[in-house]
C-alpha cells in the first residue's frame, strides 16, 4: 500500500457501501466491500456475497467461509493476515451466478482494491474470479498453477463452497493452499508457469467448472507478462 493509500482505502470502502450503480444494490441488506489486512501481500477474491455475507456486510462468513478459514489455518494464517474480497460487492438474488453486466459495473471497485492493497499474490476462488484475470480458461485445468498477471502472481483454486458440494475436492483445495507460502518466496514465475497441468476433477455445479471457451487473442486484463521473480515476504 502506498503512503496515500489508507485514506484512499477508507474512501473506497465507503463508496462501495453506498453504491447504487446496479440493481443489486436495491435488494441488498449490506454491501460487502471486503475485509482483512489492507497491507497484506496475499489477497483472496471470491465470487459474490451470499445470504450470511449480505446480512453481516462481511465476506465469507457462511459455510464457505468456514472452509476458507480452515484452509488458511492449515498454512498458519488467519483471515486478518490476508485480504478477502469478492468480484461483486452485493448479493445476487438466490445466489445466482453474477451477470456479465454486474461484473462490468463492479469491476472498478475491485481494480481499485487491487491497486491500493497491492498484493503480490492474488488467489482466485472459483471460476468467476479466475475469469477476470484469464478469461475463457477452465478452472479445472488451471487450478493450482501460479500465473503471472501485471507483475503479480495469480493463483487459481477451486471455490471453497465447491468442497461442500463435492468432498473429493477438499484435499485438492488443501493441496493448493499448501503451495501458497512457497509462492511468496523466490519463485521465478516463468518456471512455475511451466508446471504440468493438474488432473482435471469433473464436477457438477456451475461455480466448480467452467465450460472451456477460446481465449481472446489479447485481454485488457491480462496485460504483458512480466518475467521477474517475486520479491519480499508474505506480510
Ligand atoms: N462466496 C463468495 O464467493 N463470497 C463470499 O463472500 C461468500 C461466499
Amino acid at each position: 500500500m502506498n503512503e496515500a493509500a489508507p485514506g484512499d482505502y477508507s474512501t473506497l470502502i465507503e463508496e462501495i457501501k453506498s453504491c447504487t450503480l446496479c440493481p443489486l444494490s436495491e435488494g441488498r441488506t449490506n454491501a460487502v466491500p471486503g475485509e482483512g489486512n489492507p497491507l497484506a501481500s496475499i489477497m483472496f477474491i471470491g465470487e459474490a456475497p451470499g445470504f450470511n455475507e449480505d446480512r453481516q456486510g462481511r465476506p465469507f462468513v457462511g459455510a464457505a467461509g468456514g472452509v476458507l478459514d480452515n484452509m488458511l489455518a492449515t498454512i498458519g494464517l488467519g483471515r486478518y493476515d490476508v485480504y478477502i474480497g469478492n468480484m461483486l460487492k452485493c448479493r445476487p438474488p438466490d445466489n445466482r451466478d453474477p451477470k456479465p453486466s454486474e461484473m462490468d459495473t463492479c469491476r472498478p471497485y475491485l481494480d481499485r482494491q487491487i491497486d491500493l492493497i497491492d498484493p503480490k499474490v492474488i488467489v482466485t476462488l472459483g471460476r468467476h474470479s479466475f475469469g477476470k484475470f484469464f478469461p475463457g480458461e477452465a478452472i479445472g485445468k488451471s487450478r493450482g498453477r501460479p500465473r503471472r498477471w501485471r507483475g503479480r502472481t495469480v493463483f487459481p483454486v477451486y471455490h471453497p463452497a465447491a468442497t461442500l458440494h463435492n468432498p473429493r475436492l477438499r484435499p485438492v483445495l488443501e493441496e493448493d493452499f499448501r503451495k501458497l507460502p512457497g509462492l511468496i518466496d523466490d519463485h521465478a514465475p516463468q518456471e512455475v508457469d511451466k508446471q504440468p497441468a493438474p488432473p482435471v476433477v469433473h464436477l457438477g455445479r456451475s461455480f466448480e467448472t467452467a465450460t472451456p471457451q477460446p481465449a481472446p487473442a489479447t485481454s485488457p486484463e491480462t496485460g504483458p507478462v512480466v518475467d521477474q521473480p517475486l520479491q519480499g515476504g508474505l506480510f
